[in-house]
Order: structure tokens, then C-alpha cells, then sequence
């Protein structure tokens, strides 16, 4: 049996890539799944993650926190659907903690990239999406929403953070694809299938 592909959508909050995982997800019949939160154990770190209550998480235990959540996605959902001939497609993979625990925090980019290797046991996704967004059109989607400990930090945070997916983009070609995620959903979904088309051959 062939093994399915693993795409990952990553981007910064209100970039739109919870609609178009999917949207893709839908249209390829691919398990859809995401991180933080895509198993049982995931729900319960995340919920630690993103509570606002939470203010003394320090910035190592938040990157552990994050490669935990990923090390059981990987086990218990990623891996198995792969093997089993399934695509995933992914809300966020390993690439988020490189851009918010590295760029936007500060911790050592390529010390994340090794506990990270290793909490996925090397499955990277082979295609990652990166849905990027002007700050203006960002900040107008995160107008309505209540906002979480990430959503809260700095606007410098935040361009850090852009800056860290368009760094990796530029750095791994073969392996990223930027989409400008500023159009309409039916425009970025047609990019969207493009890519993935022409990437992947699916
Ligand atoms: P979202 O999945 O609802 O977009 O929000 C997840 C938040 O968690 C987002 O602000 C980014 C943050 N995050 C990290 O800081 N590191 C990670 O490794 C992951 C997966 C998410």
C-alpha cells in the first residue's frame, strides 16, 4: 500500500488556515487534524497553552509543552494514518514551535529543531503551507475574537513570528510554498489545490 502525504498549513492567527485545512482536507478525503490539541492528551496541554490565567510558563516548558502535544499526534494520528495509505493535513506541525518558541521567543532555533526531530521521530510534513497575511488584514479577522496568551503578546512578537515562517520559506523551497492569504477563500483555496497539485500529484 503507498503511504499517504503529510501537509501542514502554518501561519500566523487569523491567517485563515483552520478554513482552508479544511476545505483541503475535504477535497483530497485526508484526515484533518492539528497542533496543539489533536488528541485527547493534546486538548489537555493545549488548554494549558493557551490559558490566559497562565502567566508563569516559562518559555522552555511552553517549547517542551508543544513537543509533547507533538509526539503523541505523531504516535497516535499522523504516523498510523500515513502508513495506512491516508493523507493528513495538518493545522500547524513542528514549524510553529521553530516560529514562536524560536523566532518569536528567542529560543535557540536549531536546539528546537533536535528535541523536536526526535519528538517526531524525523516525520516532517513534505509539503507545509504558508498562508501569509498582511498585519492589517490580520489584526481586522482578530477584531471580533477574544484573544488568547499567543494572541496577547506584542505586535513585535507577532512580526517575529511572520518573520520566522518567511525565513524557513525562503531557506526550503522544495519543502514550503507561500500563498498569499490577503484574497478572497475561494481565491486562496485555488492556490491552495495548485500547490498541492503540483508539489504532490494530488
Ligand atoms: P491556533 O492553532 O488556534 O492558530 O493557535 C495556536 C496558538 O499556539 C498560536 O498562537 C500559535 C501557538 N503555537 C505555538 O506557539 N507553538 C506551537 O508549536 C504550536 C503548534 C502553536
Amino acid at each position: 500500500m503507498e503511504r499517504g502525504r503529510y501537509i501542514a498549513f502554518e501561519g500566523a492567527e487569523g491567517c485563515g488556515k483552520s478554513t482552508h485545512a479544511a476545505r483541503l482536507a475535504a477535497e483530497l478525503g485526508a484526515v484533518l487534524t492539528r497542533e496543539t490539541g489533536g488528541t485527547a492528551i493534546g486538548a489537555r496541554i493545549r488548554a494549558i497553552l493557551h490559558d490566559t490565567d497562565v502567566t508563569d510558563l516559562t518559555d522552555r516548558a511552553e517549547a517542551l509543552l508543544t513537543a509533547a502535544d507533538r509526539a503523541q499526534h505523531l504516535d497516535e494520528v499522523v504516523r498510523p494514518a500515513l502508513a495506512a495509505g491516508r493523507h493528513v493535513v495538518s493545522d500547524r506541525s513542528v514549524h510553529s514551535t521553530l516560529a514562536y518558541q524560536g523566532h518569536g521567543r528567542g529560543l535557540d532555533v536549531d536546539d528546537l529543531r533536535r528535541i523536536n526531530a526526535w519528538a517526531i521521530a524525523d516525520t516532517w510534513p513534505e509539503l507545509v503551507l504558508f498562508l501569509d497575511v498582511d498585519p492589517a488584514v490580520q489584526t481586522a479577522r482578530m477584531r471580533h475574537r477574544e484573544l488568547d496568551r499567543f494572541e496577547r503578546e506584542s505586535e513585535a512578537f507577532h512580526v517575529r513570528v511572520r518573520d520566522g515562517f518567511a525565513t524557513m520559506a525562503a531557506a526550503d523551497p522544495a519543502h514550503w510554498v507561500t500563498v498569499d492569504a490577503n484574497g478572497t477563500l475561494d481565491d486562496v483555496s485555488t492556490a491552495v489545490r495548485r500547490a498541492v497539485h503540483d508539489r504532490l500529484g494530488i
